[in-house]
């Protein structure tokens, strides 16, 4: 797996996978946006079209998916590819918050979308790109913190925000999402060192 900064041509890859992963989706123009204004500040995992092929045979061969009880992952869209020979397995989309009706005193990143591919996932790929995303925020932006927004029921997101990276809940958001559910807003502050 290699992580390393989205690019322009990487954004229908991402989109795909937002697609599939979340029910919260955005137009190509704002991946599009975020990638222009802070092309230093989101990731992409990516593996090779070689070993997607043999995850997919592993997953087939073992069944883990119904061992583990999940539902079956759609066949990929071939437009997954993202650069000839490299398949995107995970993503990290983030951004300056660039509000100029924001109260913000301070410079803060926020944390627009993340989602890893089923098969690719607890292999510590969204620690990772979160890690470089929160880094570069700091280093590039000058971010002093950053938010973001997670659904209540999620629990495996919860769990990398506050356990993992020690964000932490600032407020509940009644109805934030658009079937109603609430949100946690969290936050981080960031200092060079971590
Ligand atoms: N249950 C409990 N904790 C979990 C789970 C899980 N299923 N998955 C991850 N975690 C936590 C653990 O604390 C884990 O650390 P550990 O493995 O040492 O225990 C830590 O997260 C890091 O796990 P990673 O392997 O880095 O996480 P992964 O690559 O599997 O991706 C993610 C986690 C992004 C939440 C993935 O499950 C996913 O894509 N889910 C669907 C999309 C989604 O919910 N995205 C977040 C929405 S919020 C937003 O976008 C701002």
């Amino acid at each position: 797996i290699t992580i390393r900064p989205a690019t322009i041509d990487d954004i229908l890859a991402m989109q795909n996978a937002n697609l599939h992963n979340l029910p919260e989706n955005y137009m190509l123009k704002y991946y599009m946006y975020h990638v222009l204004s802070w092309p230093e500040a989101s990731f992409v995992a990516t593996t090779t079209n070689e070993v997607d092929d043999i995850m997919d045979q592993l997953v087939e061969e073992e069944e883990i998916d119904d061992k583990l009880s999940l539902p079956k992952e759609p066949k990929l869209d071939p437009s997954y590819i993202a650069h000839s020979g490299e398949k995107l397995v995970g993503y990290v989309l983030a951004k300056m918050n660039d509000d100029p009706d924001s109260q913000d005193t301070e410079p803060n990143g926020h944390i627009t979308s993340l989602s890893v591919m089923r098969t690719y996932r607890r292999m510590g790929i969204a620690e990772k790109l979160m890690r470089q995303a929160l880094f570069a925020l700091c280093e590039v932006h000058k971010a002093k913190y950053v938010s973001l927004h997670v659904r209540q029921s999620n629990r495996a997101a919860l769990h990398l925000y506050r356990d993992t990276l020690a964000f932490e809940v600032l407020s509940v958001e009644s109805s934030y999402y658009q079937d109603g559910e609430d949100a946690y807003a969290m936050e981080k502050r960031l200092a060079l060192d971590q």
